[in-house]
């Protein structure tokens, strides 16, 4: 260890006298009944998101019990601390307007507090991202330890699992092809353990992008939260931060341009979800690199769907794991890697992958000659309508509505969306395509996952499963459907989608990667001329987002949390 501060003594609090704020800080820790011995050794500070709002980190407190296990046996004094938690539906207006207050707070804590390295405990889909964010911010040396997904429960001869089976049978309910009755025993079924939703939604696929950028073991991706193993890794992660201390690689040297282009290539190959392309993007813009949408859609073109998981395929994260996890679907992918990107101890990805002796089920991950599909799940368009961009996943999208031209019926925000949808006097055919504007990071709905526009109740009747839709917001991880998301700029700073009106035509090309809107140029700027941005927030963190967020394609972070280039 070096003369520099560390352990207890690292960011002293100032009162003039180092020395005098050192004493205090001890005699304040011995009043935890502490010995001295213990307060000499080097710290772990412990990222504790357990929240009775947050029901996918039930577990959050057993394996806390087992990080402090790994940081004793292995010589240090773990200290776990409390930081924002966020659960996907326990939050108005959503989950992601807080991604980068919990981001905020985390780093913050790491970087103030008195720690030498840090096991970070997150899973639901926002905090992993925010946990990210803010260790490459504190730069300070830190373990993911995620969760782990829920268990799939048997139902009437089929698996259920949050949120994929959430949508499938809703979307059914409003069809009227479930009774009351069905909906609400369905309720009780679908997340039925802790962990985290089930299926490849963005939870699942951002645990498996921690785990590729190297900042937590392979198989610690998918382990189930109610396994033993997932205790062990628990451990381990408390052991491997106190190795971190003694050979300290920071976050920010795991974010090389080759590690952020793995963690790409692996989100395109599990079919994953659009929120992590935003999320990337965020994390990517913490170390001064940038995810460009051109690049992801070149390398969509280059990298096959190997992962059959549900919402793109059948499987859930249990089969995913058992089925041979990340090992087996970097060693397809390898040819495609920078092998030589290091995790926290150090290793080059060639070497956690290991030598393809390993179990592979090929129903769940393909081999690279039998792809769920030949190329990424993931799109990029660019056009009139989208001068920044937008994404589709092609791969949980109906091919036959690739190529569509057709009139649009528009929503302005979603008290319209909900007023008018389900209305029988909606003027709507099964051609049309939805827009939802006014749903962006800067809108006050705060870039909610509403993409997934319900199909308009008298056409789910009618046996009509998809359509397309688009807008400005985020759409789960865990849903279907031909939909355009993360259309930027949004509407409400004024982006070409604020002048859409109901009417007008759009042309959506897949093949050409293009969304266009096909509305004369002197038209367009009567609209322009007429728009008007709503007023600001007043106060608080609502006022903080609407002057700092950045648009999705650089990740709606907040500007001045940016890294420089
Ligand atoms: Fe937490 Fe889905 S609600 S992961």
């Amino acid at each position: 260890m070096s003369d520099k501060p560390h352990g207890l003594g690292r960011n002293a609090s100032n009162y003039g006298d180092p020395a005098f704020a050192l004493y205090l800080r001890r005699s304040f820790a011995k009043s935890m009944g502490y010995s001295q011995a213990m307060l000499d050794k080097p710290v772990v500070g412990i990222a504790d998101t357990a929240s009775d709002y947050n029901n996918c980190h039930r577990t959050v407190p057993e394996l806390i019990e087992a990080v402090k296990r790994g940081v004793l046996a292995a010589g240090g004094l773990p200290l776990a601390f409390p930081t924002v938690s966020l659960c996907e539906p326990s939050l108005s207006p959503c989950s992601m307007h807080y991604r980068n207050l919990m981001a905020l707070d985390t780093e913050a804590m790491l970087a103030n507090q008195p720690m030498d390295a840090a096991v970070l405990v997150g899973g639901c889909d926002k905090t992993v991202p925010a946990q990210l964010m803010a260790a490459i911010s504190a730069n300070v040396p830190s373990v993911m330890l995620v969760v782990g997904p829920m268990l799939a429960q048997a139902f009437e001869g089929e698996r259920l699992s949050a949120c994929t089976d959430c949508r499938r049978y809703w979307a059914r309910y409003r069809a009227g092809e479930v009774s009351e009755e069905k909906i609400g025993q369905v309720e009780g079924k679908l997340a039925t353990t802790a962990g985290t939703c089930g299926v490849m939604g963005t939870a699942s696929t951002m645990a498996c992008i921690a785990a590729t950028l190297g900042f937590m073991p392979l198989e610690a991706a998918s382990a189930p939260a109610v396994h033993a193993d997932r205790l062990r890794i628990a451990e381990e992660a408390g052991a491997q931060a106190v190795r971190l201390i003694r050979n300290p690689l920071p976050p920010l040297s795991l974010m090389t341009q080759g590690n952020l282009d793995n963690a790409v290539r692996v989100l395109l190959a599990l079919g994953g979800s659009t929120n992590a392309v935003v999320h990337l993007a965020a994390i990517a813009g913490r170390a001064g690199l940038a995810l460009d949408l051109k690049r992801l859609d070149a390398l969509s073109e280059e990298t096959p769907v190997l992962v059959d998981l549900k919402p793109t395929g059948e499987g859930y994260m249990e089969d995913f794991h058992a089925a041979g996890g990340m090992r087996a679907l970097l060693w397809e992918l390898r040819d495609l890697l920078d092998l030589s990107a290091k995790d926290l101890d150090g290793r080059s990805l060639a070497e956690r992958i290991g030598d393809g002796s390993h179990y592979v089920d090929r129903r769940i991950i393909r081999a690279r000659g039998e792809p769920v599909s030949p190329v990424g799940g993931l799109v990029a368009l660019f056009g009139s309508l989208a001068p920044e961009g937008a994404i589709l996943k092609r791969s949980a999208a109906t091919p036959a509505l690739f190529e569509t031209e057709a009139r649009c019926i528009v929503f302005d925000g979603l008290a319209d969306l909900s007023a008018r949808i389900d209305d029988p006097d909606l003027d709507v055919t099964p051609q049309d395509i939805l827009v939802l504007k006014g749903a962006g990071p800067r809108s006050p709905a705060g870039m909610p996952e509403a993409g997934y526009l319900p199909i308009p109740k008298k056409l789910a009747r009618q046996g009509v499963k998809d359509m397309v839709r688009m807008s400005d917001c985020r759409m789960s991880g865990t849903a279907f459907g031909t939909i355009v998301l993360h259309i930027a700029p949004e509407a409400a700073v004024g982006g070409p989608l604020a002048l859409v009106e109901t009417g007008d035509r759009i042309r959506l090309s897949v093949k050409e990667r293009r969304l266009d809107l096909l509305v004369e140029e002197a038209t367009l700027a009567a609209r322009r001329a007429a728009w008007k941005p709503a007023p600001a927030p007043k106060r608080g963190w609502d006022r903080l987002v609407h002057e700092q967020v950045t648009q999705a394609p650089l990740g709606a972070d907040l500007a001045f949390l940016r890294a420089a280039p």
